[in-house]
This record gives C-alpha cells, structure tokens and sequence, in this order.
C-alpha cells in the first residue's frame, strides 16, 4: 500500500524538502508520495485531525509530515505526544504517526544540525568544548539543543535584540551565557565552534559584520545560511584555513529521521542527493 507523507506551511511553493524526499524515494524504489501541502495556521488543527483519520491502522495511507513556516510553533498544542526535542526546541517540524492512529511531534533541525557537522568532523572533540552562537531566532534554538547535545560546555548566545538571548539561554541553555552584539567578537579565541543562526549573510539580507581575528586555528565554523552555499562568513572562515561546515546539510540531514519513520527506509545523505537538491536552488 502506498504510504504518504509531506510538507505543509504556507507557502509551500519554495519548499525543497519535496524535491529531496522525493529523490530518496526513487532511490529506494518505494511505493511512496510526499507532497506539497499549502496550510494555514488557522487551518492546521483540522487539517492533522482529518490526516490522521487516514492512518495505517484504519487502512489509511497518512504516514505523518513535515511541518515549516509558519505551522511549527502552531503544532505545539495539536500533537497527541510532543516529544523532548520538539518541547525543548519550542517547535514541531516532523509530525508522524504511529500504529493507534496518534500524533508525534518531534523536532529533528538539532540533529540535522549536528550530524551535519559529524559529516566533516569528529564532533566527539566538542565535548567541554566551548561555542559562539549568532542570532536567537527559531532556528538558533534548533542548534543551541543540538550544541547541549554535543556535549559542549559552555555556549555564547548573542543576538541584535538581547532580551531574546536570554530568553533563550533561560529556556534551554543550562550552560549558556549572552553577551552583548557588540562584544561578539572578543570571545573567539576561546571557541571551538562558531555557528551563523541570524539572516545576516543570505542572498538579499545585510551582510554579517564578524571580523574573525583571533580565532582559534582548529575552531569549525559553520552557517546555517545556504543561498548563497558559501557565505562570507565561511569564505573567510576557509581563507583564514578553518574547517568550515555549509548550510545546506542541516537541511538534508534533518529529513533522514522523519523519511525513515514514515517510509521504514534509513536513507542516506550523500554527494549525488546534495547535488540534486542544489540544483532546485538554482530554479
Ligand atoms: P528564524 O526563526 O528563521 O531563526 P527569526 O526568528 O526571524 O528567524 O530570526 C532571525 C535572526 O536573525 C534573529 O536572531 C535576528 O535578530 P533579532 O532577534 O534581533 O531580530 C537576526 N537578524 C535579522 N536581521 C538582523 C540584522 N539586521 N542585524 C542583526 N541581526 C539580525
């Protein structure tokens, strides 16, 4: 029986999460779908109700889905189990269903994020280790949790507004401290790892002010910035013979855990599905 799964914001239109899913699926072969689904907010209730209706138990072909702007925080209360990361995240981005027909939210942009950097590097090295994280948006939590996770020991939040660092750091950062926007630089000859969170740097956005003088030459720097691929930041970064880690494999890496539990396949992120996915960019 076919199984199907998606992605629902709105808009959905610029959504490249069908175009990825959509090449595991011929790579494995799979009597599968995962569709588009332009939701509003407002909507969204109804919407996960009736899906579920149509869950395996029933007969149904409703696996579960993704969710993106602006739904994430919207699923908070819609979900029947909210799982850890999506409670400490504050946002639900993969929805699945399971045997009895219930809803779990989960988050999976932290382990997009860091198994994305276990691509390129030994993360086991970040243990005690120390971070600069850039912004406090949606997608700064994401990473903070998936920091914590790594096993850091310290994590530096700063953001242009600082009452949203600390609010941060309040809600999931055990050992996390913020410092001023305009002191961002003075700690970066203690990190170990520098991740861009903030707008600043992607195609039509101001550009990111981060002098990085002082780095320590074994720190990684990453963004999660991916139009464009390489950011300044990380062109600098290389220039001043840092590992550098792009944006786009957090966005690949974050898909596995949702496609292996709605299509029962573990799939692989590699070289030909990068360059697939990069290709729709382009369009
Ligand atoms: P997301 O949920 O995708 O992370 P967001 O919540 O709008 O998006 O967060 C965008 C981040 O980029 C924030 O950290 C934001 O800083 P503020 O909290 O001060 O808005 C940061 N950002 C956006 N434009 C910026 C600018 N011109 N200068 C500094 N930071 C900026």
């Amino acid at each position: 029986m076919i199984k199907m799964a998606g992605v629902m914001g709105y808009p959905i239109s610029h959504s490249l999460s069908p175009r990825l899913h959509g090449y595991w699926i011929d790579k494995y072969d799979l009597d599968a779908t995962y569709e588009p689904w332009a939701v509003k907010p407002e909507d969204l209730k109804e919407t996960l109700k009736n899906l579920a209706l149509d869950a395996p138990k029933k007969g149904g072909l409703f696996r579960g889905t993704n969710l993106t702007i602006p739904l994430k925080e919207a699923a908070l209360p819609l979900v029947d189990i909210l799982e850890a990361s999506a409670k400490i995240i504050g946002a639900v981005n993969t929805v699945v269903v399971n045997e009895d027909g219930k809803l779990i939210g989960r988050n999976t942009d932290g382990i997009g994020f860091s198994d994305s950097l276990a691509e390129h590097t030994d993360i086991k090295k970040f243990e005690g280790g120390t971070a600069l994280v850039l912004g406090a948006g949606g997608a700064s939590k994401a990473v903070v949790y998936a920091i914590l996770q790594m096993g850091f020991s310290r994590i530096y939040v700063t953001n242009r507004t600082q009452e949203r660092a600390q609010e941060l750091c309040t809600h999931i950062g055990d050992n996390a401290e913020v410092i001023l926007w305009e002191n961002r630089t003075k700690v970066l000859g203690e990190i170990d790892l520098l991740v861009n969170t903030t707008s600043l740097g992607m195609a039509e956005q101001p550009p990111l002010h981060m002098p990085l003088k002082g780095l320590k030459s074994n720190a990684v720097v990453t963004d999660i910035v991916y139009v464009p691929l390489e950011t300044e930041l990380l062109k600098e970064a290389k220039a001043a013979g840092n590992l550098t880690v792009d944006g786009l494999g957090m966005l690949l890496h974050q898909a596995k855990a949702g496609f292996e539990a709605w299509y029962g396949v573990k799939p692989q992120v590699d070289k030909n599905l990068r360059d697939f996915v990069l290709e729709g960019l382009k369009k």
